[in-house]
């Protein structure tokens, strides 16, 4: 069969599944949301079918997908961006160019891509179907996080670093957070911020998805720490993932099937992150995977008590179910994996919080109940809720299918900052 057919042959599937693709009703541009939800779940069928037969592991399959492709550090008339290493941890920097009397205000940067995907400087969502050397791209070269990031820099006259931590499975829990909680205080050095003109009381870390995550983690850390508690003055998550101990929250049931991204498949990627044992995933996709010691942390994560009622609809709630996993894994346990496991005297500590989370997310509910647990204890959290929202859709903001609505969460995250930090 001729690559052509196979190309032309992708399409018409791709084509009858974009049509059939349900998409939540208030949805804006419909159309590039099935297409790109139908192109995504595509891609989880292919790497599905390519495990089972033994032709590639699954996250392979995202990997030659989303086909990371670098994108050169271009800097424009008004922001150098460099890639440079802190200590052996490649960061991408954006350096604004005029002239400014004072100090500037920065912000760390931490991407998303279930642990397992993405760089915020490559091309985040290339997706393509290659063959032999050539490919042809469906959501063509888009490099969000750099535009991200170039924009907020520019828009702010702030300094931004963003963040390639390593990514599992190879490098598994907690080799990421170690990476950022490096870079981070690699950064908070005087004599670091000094050489970037960075003014030490306006710094921000900020993440998006499993970034989000993340960002919660290090600044956990760092409240934690006596030599980096308050240096950094805020934290922005926008739809972060903030708990693994229950996959089974109103927002996993609702959900369960995407748009976009789908509860099997994130669960596949994100569960890289602790092991690639397929046991360990298959007791997550049932709920049955935290340990017999683990019930008292489920205080911190029980949505009958943290979820506003508007969000609980007629779900009803379910007592874990424990000691069903042999194998045991201590991450499944640790707040580093899971920020929304820590307890209320550690909450009471963190700094002023944005919180972006989107109706059509099925893991929307943790940042809702951390919201919650965050403002039970006094912390200060602004709360934008996109009812039209859907999960990744910051990811999608360069041509060609980009949607109105990433443009409209990046707006709304950049005059967060700008008006708070
Ligand atoms: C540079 O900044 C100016 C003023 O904010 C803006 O109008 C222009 O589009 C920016 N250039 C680029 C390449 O972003
Ligand atoms: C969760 O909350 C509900 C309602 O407050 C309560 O009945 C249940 O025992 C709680 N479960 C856990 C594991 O905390
Ligand atoms: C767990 O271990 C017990 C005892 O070693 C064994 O009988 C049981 O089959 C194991 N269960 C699973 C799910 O592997
Ligand atoms: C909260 O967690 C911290 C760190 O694990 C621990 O030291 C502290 O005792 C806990 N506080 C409460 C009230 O449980």
């Amino acid at each position: 069969m001729g690559y052509k057919t196979l190309c032309f042959g992708f399409s018409c599937i791709l084509f009858a599944y974009s049509v059939y693709s349900p998409v939540p009703e208030n949805i804006e541009e419909p159309w590039k949301v099935r297409f790109m939800d139908a192109v995504i779940k595509m891609t989880s069928l292919v790497a599905t079918l390519f495990e089972n037969i033994g032709l590639m592991k699954y996250e392979e399959v995202f990997f030659t997908v989303t086909a990371l492709q670098f994108t050169e550090p271009v800097s424009d008339e008004n922001i150098t961006v460099v890639d440079t290493n802190f200590r052996d941890i490649p960061v991408r920097l954006y350096l604004p160019k005029r002239k400014s009397e004072r100090q500037r205000p920065a912000i760390i940067f931490i991407h998303g891509g279930a642990f397992v995907l993405g760089s915020c400087s490559k091309c985040t969502f290339s997706v393509c179907v290659w063959h032999h050397s050539k490919s042809i791209s469906f959501v063509s070269e888009m490099s969000a996080y750099d535009d991200l990031n170039r924009l907020t820099a520019n828009k702010l006259d702030a300094v931004i670093v963003g963040i390639d931590y390593r990514l599992a499975p190879q490098y598994p829990f907690p080799a990421a957070l170690e990476d950022c909680v490096f870079v981070t205080k690699f950064f908070l050095q005087d004599k670091v911020l000094a050489k970037y003109g960075v003014d030490p009381a306006h710094i921000c870390i900020t993440g998006d998805s499993s970034g989000g995550t993340l960002v919660a983690a290090v600044i956990q850390l760092l409240q934690n720490d006596p030599e980096f508690k308050d240096r950094i003055k805020a934290q922005a998550l926008i739809y972060p993932g903030l708990q693994v101990l229950d996959t089974s929250l109103p927002s996993h049931r609702e959900y369960e099937h995407g748009p976009v991204v789908s509860r099997e498949m994130i669960i596949k990627l994100a569960s890289l992150y602790v092991t690639e044992d397929k046991t360990l995933l298959q007791a997550l996709l049932r709920n049955e995977h935290m340990p017999p010691g683990s019930k008292d942390l489920f205080k911190f994560v029980n949505w009958s008590d943290f979820l506003p009622e508007k969000y609980k609809k007629n779900h009803v709630y379910r007592e874990p179910i424990l000691g069903k996993l042999n194998a045991s894994y201590p991450a499944l346990m640790d707040n580093r994996m899971s920020p929304l496991i820590a307890n209320d005297s550690q909450l009471q500590s963190l700094p002023l919080t944005y919180v972006v989370t989107c109706e059509h997310d099925l893991i929307r509910d943790d940042s809702l109940i951390y919201i919650t647990r965050l403002r039970n204890v006094g912390v200060q959290v602004t709360h934008d809720h996109i009812e039209e929202g859907i999960h990744g859709a910051l990811s999608f903001t360069g041509a060609p299918v980009f949607l109105h609505l990433g443009l409209k969460i990046r707006e709304k995250y950049i005059s967060w900052l700008k008006e708070n930090l």
